[in-house]
């Protein structure tokens, strides 16, 4: 896509927030308040930083029209202490009521993912939202199908000597994985805890940090649903299973054609947690 910067001349006022913002050093200034200049534009990453910081409106950017650029009143932020009461807020409920999740919170969920920070300003983060009964129960039969897989090969006396060496610490997850199938066969729901959508976040084939991207949109989605009272969990179990499964069983099902990277399961709650607890000591070196 050809894009186009350009500098207006007459409500410009050479403060040069652009120069110092921009991570792509498209805009130059010899010495303070001279003329902004513009230069290798086609390197530009999209990022938006320059039109977002400019107080004229000077920076016309070609990707970033009028429509697209939204005053943000300071004043408006939440303070310190609502943020970290959030952070502190945000669990894994996992006991979730029958009821779904309004069509309008699940909508916000995935548009706060979505406005989570990619490598290089990539945006190549796309999100599959799964409601449909059917499929919920399909993937959550088909982890337990790749994780007994998993088990049977653990188990068969001929790799047995070999996995063992190898990977030992898988041998660590079989009596989980027996107590995983009796929950499953009792019509227990061991994999997405009776959890009404499902979140799946990935990136195509070839994104460099697909996997650092879709995590951080996980977690702009796990904050923005705490703060709409919608419960959440990572579905590492869907996640793990995903990765085992050589015939891709669960994209197939759900069409895609991303690599998923994260799970998120997500129901309303059946209560909210009341007490925040203390997480272990920090662990933090301060050099
Ligand atoms: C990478 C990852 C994988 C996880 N996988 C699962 C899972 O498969 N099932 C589950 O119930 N919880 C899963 N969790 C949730 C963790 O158990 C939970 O985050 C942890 O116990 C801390 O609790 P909190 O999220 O309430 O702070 C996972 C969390 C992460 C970060």
């Amino acid at each position: 896509m050809n894009i186009d910067i350009q500098i207006d001349k007459v409500t410009c006022i050479k403060c040069g927030k652009c120069v110092r913002i921009c991570p792509a050093n498209i805009f130059i200034q010899s010495s303070p308040k001279d003329e902004i200049g513009v230069q290798h534009i086609q390197t530009c990453i999209k990022c938006g930083h320059c039109v977002g910081v400019c107080p004229t409106f000077s920076v016309l950017h070609s990707v970033f029209p009028a429509a697209k650029v939204h005053p943000i009143n300071l004043e408006e932020l939440p303070t310190p202490e609502q943020t970290m009461l959030l952070i502190k807020s945000r669990r894994s409920n996992r006991a979730f009521s029958k009821r779904p999740v309004p069509a309008d919170k699940l909508d916000l969920i995935v548009e706060a993912a979505h406005r989570a920070p990619t490598a290089s300003n990539m945006q190549q983060t796309a999100f599959t939202l799964v409601t449909d009964v059917e499929k919920l129960q399909s993937v959550i039969g088909l982890t337990i199908e790749i994780f007994s897989e998993a088990a049977n090969k653990l188990k068969n006396p001929f790799l047995k000597p070999v996995l063992k060496r190898i990977m030992p610490q898988a041998y660590n997850y079989l009596g989980y994985i027996e107590r995983m199938k009796e929950a499953y066969s009792a019509g227990m729901d061991p994999i997405l805890r009776k959890a009404t959508s499902l979140l799946f976040i990935h990136t195509p084939k070839d994104s460099r940090f697909g996997s650092a991207d879709a995590n951080l949109a996980y977690q702009n989605a796990s904050l923005m649903a705490e703060s709409l009272g919608v419960s959440q969990f990572y579905t590492g179990f869907v996640c793990m299973a995903l990765k085992m499964d050589k015939k891709n069983r669960i994209p197939k099902l759900l069409g895609i054609k991303d690599v998923i990277h994260a799970g998120m399961g997500l129901g309303m709650p059946s209560f909210r947690f009341e007490n925040y607890i203390d997480k272990k000591d920090i662990k933090v070196n301060k050099i």
